[in-house]
Parts: structure tokens; C-alpha cells; sequence
């Protein structure tokens, strides 16, 4: 066997494995034209500048300037040698190198240290999970468990398990086994007597929640106590295999559902995880009890574009989510918050109301990010209260200054509009000023100034006529379904809205769906190009209606949008009628008089 590879098997391994597959596995890839995209896994960034060609195989970044082939994104992503890459590829693809493996071992910069230590750590798990499921020593952790609704599935899957309630059964379990004392101490499995350099077990009678790396190795634990003991969760302290500012609970196993999803779901707490994938959400994730860091982010960026945050509904939980939130759509996600009542958490409120309740009015109703802040801004306010209720709107305002799109802003002003009957136009100003304040300020770097307060003036609700309602319940209907929009096409026989905004959204949508077999809310926003009409659309879209309409609904909205037609005829008529009543046109009258009778007897 050689110790190195052959030129010809590299070339064999080259033509074999298709880089865009190699690199998705760590990149989430999109495909636009003939190349893939997405966020460069060698830098922070928010938009991808990161592409693949599957033609040339190869990458490239147009951020940071990395690229090269399958060999070297390997190589850069793992930190691993030339051979390393080759042999794992080769692997993929099921080519025999012909190689003495043996040395590329002697190349890995993993030290024999460090591969004792996940070597120790794999070795633990199995074990705990042992003492929990199988043996007498572990039987009231079980029952606990199970008390508290977990499963014997759930256990398995996350490989929960016990540790003894000995002081040195790890210690004398290891060093049986010639795993040296000092590195099992350095792997933070035993710790080490000041006074006598003896050693003993960290974990001792506590629950025990193996932690993974993204590869799947064990790097740690996490032990929870049966009873009140403190701490709750004991954490393996941070080794040489170990960082919690980068690591996720249950990446490993979340992954391909996140994948798929481009979503992944957060928690606060191990538990939760556990029970929301018993409840059939597989793509959640919670950090090690700590806040979330820059490279959680990273990892996520290169997996997700939409987060759901599923924090504790108390105090905490709520600051929390809020602070996770402000990280996440600086770093570009599209972010959900998932709001549990009455102060519990997910587990609980699984263990309560059941798997399908929580998926349906937690993580189903999640709120978005804007409409989260609406009830953070809210807490600890009483609204009756007028110091209140200005400070509450203020900071609204605020928030919504800081969306980038005018059709959101639009619709958030609408919506605080309507809550506290205040002027739209006075919040549209205010909101400006309050944008240029801040720009100024971001620009002078100056501490922010007071703005002039709002004056809240009476309500400037137009009384509109009952059609201008029935008319956007059309287009709302309209818009979910291309066959209630041919539906009333036909029932308006050729009439059509009577405000022009909606007639014009009208034609358009059925431009849309003549020239699109897709559609869906946002196709159909790029389709409009009039920035007017297309706040209008998404404030309909906003709209909330039933998902199903009835034939007698729609024959009720187009009769309010026809008689609204015949009333100004009736109108007209009325004139004229007084017109030829002036001029002594009896006969003219007589007959606009029956004319407008029949008319009044068809609304
Ligand atoms: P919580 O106190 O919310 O616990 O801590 P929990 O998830 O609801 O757990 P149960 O239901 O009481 O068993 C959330 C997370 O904070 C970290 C853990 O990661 C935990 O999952 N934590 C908590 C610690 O690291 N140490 C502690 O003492 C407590
Ligand atoms: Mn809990």
C-alpha cells in the first residue's frame, strides 16, 4: 500500500463527486440561472456573495475572495489536510485510494488528548444511557422522566442517561480502561482534590443530557438534578473540545429537518427541545443555557433563513426573546416569535394541552417580529393610562421606523391608527420625524434627543359606504384564490368596483393569473408596478377573512357593490325627475318616477 495518493485516483475522485452536493451539506444552496449561491461559510454576511458552479466545480466568493474546488472547500471548512479531504471524498464516492491509512493519521493535528477525550465522552454516554434504561441504580431517574411525559422513544433518540450517586465510579470506570487521569480532568468528566490530588466524578445522580457536536461526537454534558439540588443543569465547563458559545443543543439532529425547512425552531431549555420533537417539531435548537453568540448565528445563517423563537412565556423568557430577536434580523433572518400564555414554557405547555395544540396555536400562531413588539412594548403598561399609552405609541413608532419596507410601515401605522383612533397622517408624520432624528443622530453619533410628543387628535375614521368594505372582502377572497376572482368576474355581468383603486387591482389580478400558473402574495406585489396600489394590496393582504368563502357571501358582497351603482342612478334620476317637475314636463316625471320606483324595488 502507498502512502501516498496517486495522481490518476485523485483525478478519479475529482470526476466522481459533485461539488454542489458536497458543499450543501454546509451551505444552504439556491439555484439562479446556471450557478448556485448562498452565505459564504468563510465570513459574516447577510446577503449571499458566496456561488457555486456545478459546470466548472468550483466556489467562489465575491465577499472575501475565498474559492477553489471540492478538495479545498474541505480543506478550509474542516481543517483538514489534502489526504484528509481526499479520504473522505473518496469514501463518499466509494473509490478505493489503495492508501496506508495509517498515515494520514500521523498527519491529523487531533492529538491522541483530544481523541481520548471524545472517545471518553462517547463512552459515558453509552453507558449512562445504560444505568438509566436497563438497570435497578437508574430506576427512579426513569420514573422521574417518564413522570414528567418524556418517552422511552424521546430517551433513546437523544441518548438521555444517569450517573451513579458515587464519587468515584467514573474515576476507577476510566482509569480501568487507561484513559490517563489528567486528560479525563482536562475533558471535564472528573475533578481533581486540592488537597490530595485525588480525583472524583463531576456527574453524580443527575439526569444526564449528552451534548453533540454537529458531527455527532459526544463533547459534553449537561446533568439535571432529580430532586431541588443545585444546580438545576450542571454543565461540562469549556474544554478543549467543548465551547458553548458554539454549540447548539440537538444541531445534529435537527439538521436535515432545518434543511428542509429553512427553518429552525429556538429554545431556552433542553427540555423543551426534547418534548416539541415529541410533539413532531424536529428542527429545534437551544443554546447551553448561555445567550446567543455570533457563531450560533453563523451556524445558523449557513442552515436557515426563517427562526422561530420558542422562549419561556415568564419575564425572563420575554426579555430573552427580545434580545435574541434584535441579534437575529441584524443578521438577516426572518424571524417568528412563538408566545406561550400564562408564564410556561414549551414543555409545559406540551405536557398540559398536548402535542397538536402546541403546534397549531403556539408555533402555527406564531407572531411576526413586529407584532412580538407590539405586546413587549405593551407589558407593564396600562394603556388607560395617557403618560402610558403616548410613551407605548412612541416606542411603536420607533420600532416601525426602523422597517426598511414602506408597504409594512404602512401597514403598522395602520394598525396603531386603529387601535388608539388617531390621525393616520399625524403618525406618518411623526414616524418621518422620528426617522430623521435618528439618522441625524446615527450620522452626529449623538445620545438620541427628545422628540416633539403626539398630539393626539379626534379620529380621523371617514365613514365609508358599506361597498368600500365589500369590495376589498372581494379582492381579499380574490387574492387567496384565482377561481373566486373568475367567480366574480362573472357575477359582476360586466359591471365593475366602484372605487377605481380596487377596479385597477381588479384588471390586474386577472392580468396576473392569465400569465401565471404560480401565484402566491408576494408574485403578485412584484407583478404590480404602482407603489400605491401595491400598499393597498398588501394592506388587503393583511385583511383577516375565512380561508373558504360561500357562494351566498359573494352574492351578498357584489350586491352591496351593485346597488351602490343603482343608488346613484336612483340619485341621478331624482335630479332630473325635480328637473322636469321644474319645466312642467308631467309626463317626463310620471315616468323617472316609475323608472326610480323599480330601481329602489331591485336593491
Ligand atoms: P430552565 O430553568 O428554564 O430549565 O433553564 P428548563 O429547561 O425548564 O428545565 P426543566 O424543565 O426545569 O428540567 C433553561 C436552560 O438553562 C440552562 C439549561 O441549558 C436549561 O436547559 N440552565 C438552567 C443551566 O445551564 N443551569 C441551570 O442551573 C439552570
Ligand atoms: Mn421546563
Amino acid at each position: 500500500m502507498a502512502d501516498r495518493i496517486a495522481e490518476e485516483k485523485i483525478d478519479e475522485v475529482r470526476q466522481a463527486v459533485d461539488i454542489v452536493e458536497i458543499i450543501g451539506d454546509y451551505v444552504q444552496l439556491k439555484k439562479q440561472g446556471r450557478n448556485y449561491f448562498g452565505l459564504c461559510p468563510f465570513h459574516g454576511e447577510n446577503s449571499p456573495s458566496f456561488s457555486v458552479s456545478p459546470d466548472k466545480q468550483i466556489f467562489h466568493c465575491f465577499g472575501c475572495g475565498a474559492g477553489g474546488n471540492v478538495f479545498s472547500f474541505l480543506m478550509d471548512i474542516e481543517g483538514i489536510s489534502f489526504q484528509e479531504a481526499a479520504v473522505k471524498l473518496a469514501a463518499k464516492v466509494n473509490i478505493d485510494l489503495d492508501l496506508n491509512l495509517s498515515s494520514v493519521h500521523t498527519e491529523r493535528k487531533a492529538s491522541k488528548e483530544i481523541q481520548a477525550m471524545l472517545d471518553a465522552h462517547e463512552l459515558l454516554r453509552k453507558f449512562y444511557h445504560h444505568l438509566l434504561v436497563n438497570t435497578k441504580e437508574g430506576q427512579h431517574a426513569l420514573e422521574y422522566l417518564l413522570e414528567r411525559g418524556f418517552t422511552h422513544e424521546s430517551i433513546d433518540k437523544f441518548q438521555i442517561g444517569y450517573s451513579l450517586n458515587s464519587w468515584d465510579f467514573v474515576v476507577k470506570f476510566l482509569s480501568k480502561r487507561d484513559y490517563p487521569p489528567e486528560w479525563m480532568e482536562k475533558a471535564g468528566i472528573i475533578i481533581k482534590r486540592e488537597k490530595d490530588g485525588t480525583y472524583f466524578d463531576r456527574f453524580r445522580d443527575r439526569i444526564m443530557f449528552p451534548i453533540l457536536d454537529r458531527h455527532g461526537n459526544t463533547i459534553a454534558f449537561s446533568g439535571r438534578s432529580l430532586g431541588a439540588g443545585e444546580p438545576k443543569y450542571l454543565n461540562s465547563p469549556e474544554t478543549a473540545i467543548f465551547h458553548k458559545s458554539k454549540t447548539l443543543y440537538n444541531f445534529h439532529q435537527a439538521k436535515t429537518s432545518i434543511k428542509k425547512l429553512h427553518q429552525a425552531v429556538l429554545f431556552e431549555g433542553f427540555a423543551d427541545v426534547i418534548a416539541a420533537d415529541r410533539a413532531g417539531v424536529e428542527n429545534g435548537i437551544a443554546t447551553m443555557g448561555t445567550a446567543l453568540t455570533d457563531d450560533h448565528i453563523a451556524i445558523l445563517r449557513q442552515n436557515a433563513d426563517t427562526i422561530t423563537i420558542c422562549y419561556d412565556s415568564d419575564n425572563a423568557g420575554i426579555e430573552a426573546a427580545y434580545r435574541a430577536g434584535n441579534l437575529l434580523t441584524e443578521a438577516g433572518f426572518q424571524l417568528k416569535v412563538a408566545v406561550m400564555p400564562d408564564g410556561l414554557d414549551p414543555d409545559e405547555y406540551i405536557k398540559l394541552y398536548g402535542p397538536e395544540k402546541f403546534q397549531k396555536e403556539v408555533i402555527g400562531a406564531s407572531h411576526t417580529w413586529m407584532g412580538f413588539k407590539f405586546l413587549y412594548f405593551r407589558r407593564g403598561k396600562n394603556l388607560n393610562n395617557e403618560g402610558d399609552r403616548l410613551s407605548y405609541i412612541e416606542e411603536i413608532i420607533k420600532e416601525i421606523s426602523k422597517l426598511s419596507k414602506a408597504v409594512e410601515r404602512d401597514h403598522y401605522l395602520r394598525q396603531l391608527a386603529s387601535e388608539f383612533s388617531l390621525s393616520l397622517d399625524a403618525l406618518e408624520q411623526q414616524q418621518k420625524q422620528i426617522y430623521f432624528a435618528e439618522k441625524k443622530n446615527a450620522a452626529s453619533g449623538h445620545t438620541p434627543v427628545t422628540h416633539k410628543p403626539i398630539i393626539i387628535q379626534k379620529p380621523a375614521k371617514e365613514l365609508k359606504p358599506a361597498f368600500h368594505k365589500a369590495e376589498r372582502c372581494l379582492i381579499a377572497h380574490m387574492l387567496r384564490s384565482r377561481d373566486v376572482a373568475y367567480k366574480v368576474q362573472e357575477l359582476l355581468q360586466g359591471n365593475g368596483f366602484n372605487m377605481d383603486e380596487h377596479q385597477a387591482i381588479f384588471t390586474y389580478l386577472l392580468g396576473f393569473y392569465e400569465d401565471h400558473l404560480e401565484s402566491g402574495p408576494s408574485a403578485f406585489l412584484s407583478y404590480i408596478q404602482d407603489e400605491n396600489l401595491r400598499r393597498t394590496v398588501a394592506d388587503i393582504e393583511m385583511m383577516s377573512i375565512n380561508d373558504e368563502v360561500s357562494n351566498q357571501e359573494l352574492m351578498d358582497y357584489i350586491k352591496q357593490v351593485l346597488n351602490y351603482k343603482k343608488l346613484l342612478k336612483i340619485k341621478e334620476k331624482e335630479v332630473e325627475q325635480k328637473e322636469a317637475e321644474r319645466q312642467n314636463d308631467i309626463l317626463k316625471a310620471v315616468a323617472l318616477g316609475t323608472e326610480i320606483m323599480q330601481l329602489r324595488k331591485s336593491l
